[in-house]
């Protein structure tokens, strides 16, 4: 087939990212001769494009980033008419137009009274940028020991130091120790693997809210800052809070001066069909973060969100959050939000997702039927599948067993049927699914077949 946006027929693209492209997370020496890298070179709708011209379904939307999917011409003109007219400036000590006007429709968004936006380039810093933020908050307001933060087990929080220290995914924080210190683990809320009231969601939702709790008792209620916490967890599989779950978390915040921090990263901007996923779940925080879904991964952008409530101290005489990137709230990044923005509201993507969830849920469900299917979860456009060796027991694989049928079956059978998913064992294997926010049945069928292909086959093999 010919070479479709690109120009590798003969492989020298993967060659040369071998030799000179350093790939994140990725084993390097997994690419030789036989297994070329593969080099996305165009995107159209749901689909992106190789080197070779194959399709395949984006079911990842990159990395939970493209709600819009690929090829949306009216982004890429406000990112040329924007680069045209004032390409950079810094947020430092001046604005832009293009971050004013997003920080103000930000703030007509958000939930409550979280209306002052500091912008960033992308998701770890925001998430470093609020744990900053807290810690020089509560010295400003005379409680300088509330330095701590909680978070919950095997969650992602991002990968710079203090990101990664929120982190709760212990692989991929041992190779950097020693992290940030005060960073304190709770249970998550995975009902599936549930430690305590296996049969009662409720109870098990309030029994890990009361965890965090018990947490802030044991370090000292004064010496806690935040607690971050994702609407939907995304590692470990899409595990979402039970009922009652984030109410409780907001009453314990409350009772004891702690900060509830949103990481919505992922779950803002549609995922589940809100705006923001702490819409979806009923609940208030005191900031959010933000960033992926903001420009539809049409330029990068992140930011982090609080109120004037708390950042009133340092609205007066000469104090100053001292923090700040130089890529932060970039203009050209600005202008593709606020187009990205106009094409949600226009075509009312979080109303069609609202609307496809439940197809898109009925499909994954369908494949109940499989022997290594144990849970299908998720809310919105956002879903996981946990594999189990044994329904009827819940025993997950073991690591030697997780390792063939992720990396060594699922993921490359995967790839070569044309979708792109994520098979991951952060917590036990669960493939997630992700797809762009304009999907509709025929990418949904597809999805659901294909799965239901592979995920037979890897049964036969296992
Ligand atoms: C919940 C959450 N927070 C933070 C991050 C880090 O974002 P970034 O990769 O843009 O730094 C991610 C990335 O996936 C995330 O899912």
């Amino acid at each position: 087939m010919a070479p479709v946006g690109g120009t590798d027929g003969d492989n020298s693209l993967s060659e040369r990212a071998q030799r000179h492209l350093w790939m994140h997370f990725t084993r390097l020496g997994g690419y030789d001769a036989k297994h070329e890298v593969p080099v996305m070179v165009r995107g159209e709708g749901a689909y992106v494009f190789d080197q070779h011209g194959k399709r395949y379904l984006d079911g990842l939307s990159g990395l939970f980033t493209s709600q819009l999917g690929h090829g949306r011409m009216e982004l890429a003109e406000a990112a040329a008419k924007q680069a045209g007219q004032l390409a950079y400036f810094p947020l430092w000590t001046y604005a832009h137009p293009r971050a004013i006007e997003l920080a103000e429709r930000l703030a007509g968004m958000t939930p409550g009274d979280l209306n002052r936006v500091f912008f960033t380039s992308g998701g770890s810093e925001a998430v470093e940028s609020a744990w900053k933020f807290a810690r020089q908050y509560f010295k400003l307001i005379g409680q300088p020991s509330r330095t701590k933060v909680i978070s919950r087990d095997i969650s992602y929080h991002g990968t710079t130091m203090g990101a990664l220290s929120i982190t709760g995914v212990p692989p991929l924080k041992t190779p950097f120790e020693p992290l940030v210190a005060g960073s304190i683990k709770v249970p998550n809320t995975n009902f599936y693997r549930a430690p305590v009231h296996g049969d009662d969601l409720e109870a098990f939702g309030l029994w890990a809210a009361d965890e965090i709790e018990r947490a802030m008792e044991r370090e000292g209620p004064e010496t806690v800052a935040a607690v971050f916490l994702e609407p939907m967890q995304n590692a470990g599989g899409c595990i979402a809070p039970p009922p009652g779950y984030f109410q409780r978390v907001r009453q314990i915040c409350d009772r004891h001066g702690v900060l509830l921090v949103s990481d919505e990263v992922i779950c803002a901007f549609g995922r589940l069909g809100e705006w923001f996923g702490s819409k979806r779940y009923d609940y208030q925080p005191d900031l959010i973060t933000v960033a992926k879904g903001l420009t539809s991964g049409y330029a990068p952008l992140g930011a982090m969100i609080v109120s004037d409530r708390l950042a009133e101290p340092f609205l007066h005489g000469d104090s100053n959050f001292t923090h700040g990137f130089t890529f932060a709230g970039h203009p050209v990044s600005c202008a593709v939000a606020m187009a990205n923005l106009d094409v949600f509201e226009k075509e009312d993507i979080n109303g069609h997702v609202r609307r496809t969830e439940g197809a898109f849920r009925a499909g994954l469900q369908s494949l109940e039927d499989l022997p290594m299917v144990g849970d299908v979860r998720g809310d919105g456009f956002f879903y996981a599948i946990e594999l189990v060796k044994d329904k009827v027991t819940r025993e997950s694989f073991t690591d030697e067993e997780g390792e063939f049928l992720l990396r060594g079956y699922m993921s490359g059978a995967l790839y070569e049927a044309g979708l792109i998913c994520r098979a991951d064992d952060r917590g036990d294997p669960v493939v997630q699914l992700s797809p762009p926010l304009i999907c509709d049945q025929p990418e949904i069928d597809f999805m659901v077949e294909t799965l239901r292909n592979v995920l037979s086959e890897a049964w036969r093999r296992i």
